[in-house]
């Protein structure tokens, strides 16, 4: 059976030249970066080129590039490291009701050591307004934290906008730049963010490998505590070989990004478009424009999104509910709350999400199978309900 991979916002298969360019740091490349032996100056030699290839993607300084283990950890280190910077000044921050679980955890859990929260809504679009931002904002603020894209939806917010907000009035802003990174281009100076974040496993390099883009000057205490790597904002021996292939990943990334932009938009395009002719009763989620290229979120009404996933799954098509960390705990989706869908709308949504492996087959495939197999869903559940 043919397999289709279409959950790319959940993560990405590791590219070929990425597992190439990591597999001698296993090897013979094995020393470690802070000993001053030959072992020790040749990894470290290779973490800095990663470091200046990372940069290079989006447009920032290769020292203000801190290696981390991921999105979560650059996401925590951020929010709660800006947090307790800047404690002494105000204790209000501003936030949205669709962050992914590891900005919107990393508040809520502030909540618990005395700060206030603001999370803000979005419009039916799945979008934020700059303006409800300013107005948000109180003597105290010292925090705003909003995502670039959000991962269900794949919605792109203003963050230029609310960058220029932020600096005028000396608050810190951190985005949640995961979803965004290798998917469209990202430019650190421009967007005005203190810090921004990057995840290794959405952009074809490993899982446990991240960065977190710190503008030089913000004061961002370690979240973990140890040795001076890093220099001194996240100790730990460094996972050279993640950071090789995540250097390897955000050059391959921008050697091409406006070629797969385009293609991978008329890939998903395509498969918006053929899945609106053919079968009636679906409601795409997300403003048409700003939106990541790859992503759709689509809700089919009387549909239960279970038995469509698992029909899916067994011809070979991996989707996901809503994201990939809600899968399990059968919530409704808050994203999908947030922007005003009732809660049977959002229990029938499916997100695809396309990736650099998808070819116009593929979604041929798609549309050969989803129509009968929505009618069929229907039918069985109407026959059931009648
Ligand atoms: C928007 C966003 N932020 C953060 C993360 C967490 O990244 P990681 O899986 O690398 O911890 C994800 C992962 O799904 C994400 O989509």
């Amino acid at each position: 059976m043919r397999k289709i991979y279409l959950d790319n916002n959940a993560t990405t298969p590791v590219h070929a030249e990425v597992l190439d360019a990591m597999l001698p740091f296993f090897r013979e490349d094995f020393g470690n970066p802070s000993s001053t032996h030959w072992a020790g100056s040749k990894v470290r030699k290779a973490v800095n080129i990663a470091r200046e290839q990372v940069a290079s993607l989006v447009n920032c300084s290769p020292s203000e590039v801190v290696f981390t283990s991921g999105g979560s950890e650059s996401v925590n280190t951020a929010i709660k490291g800006i947090a307790a910077a800047r404690r002494k000044e105000g204790n209000h921050i501003v936030s949205t009701m669709v962050e992914h679980p590891a900005a919107f955890n990393s508040a809520r859990h502030l909540e618990k050591e005395g700060f206030r929260t603001t999370f803000l809504g979005v419009d039916g679009d799945g979008m934020l307004h700059a303006g409800e931002v300013e107005s948000s904002v109180r003597d105290t603020t010292i925090l705003i934290s909003a995502m670039y894209a959000n991962n269900e939806t794949g919605v792109i917010f203003p963050i230029r906008e609310i960058g220029g907000i932020a600096a005028a009035k000396g608050i810190s802003f951190v985005c949640d730049t995961v979803q965004a990174v290798g998917k469209v281009p990202i430019n650190f100076r421009d967007l005005q963010v203190d810090a921004m974040t990057v995840s290794g496993h959405k952009l074809h390099a490993p899982k446990g490998i991240g960065a977190l883009i710190i503008r030089s000057g913000t004061r961002i205490p370690p979240l973990i505590h140890g040795g001076p790597q890093e220099k001194n904002r996240r100790a730990g021996t460094e996972n050279v070989p993640g950071i090789v292939g995540l250097g390897k990943a955000c050059e391959l990334a921008q050697n091409d990004l406006d070629k797969e932009v385009a293609r991978i938009r008329s890939l998903r395009d395509s498969l918006e478009n053929g899945i609106r002719e053919a079968i009636p009763d679906v409601k795409v989620n997300g403003h048409s424009e700003k939106r990541l290229p790859n992503t759709l979120n689509i809700s089919f009404k009387g549909v239960y999104v279970e038995p469509l996933l698992a029909e899916l799954d067994r011809n070979g098509i991996a989707v996901s509910a809503g994201s990939a960390c809600s899968a399990e705990s059968r919530e409704v989706s808050r994203v999908l709350t947030a922007m005003g869908l009732d809660s049977a709308t959002a229990r029938s949504t499916i997100r695809f999400s396309l990736g650099r492996e998808n070819t116009q087959e593929d979604i041929g495939c798609v549309l050969a199978l989803l129509p009968p197999l929505i009618e069929r869903l229907r039918n069985e559940r109407s026959a059931r309900t009648a």
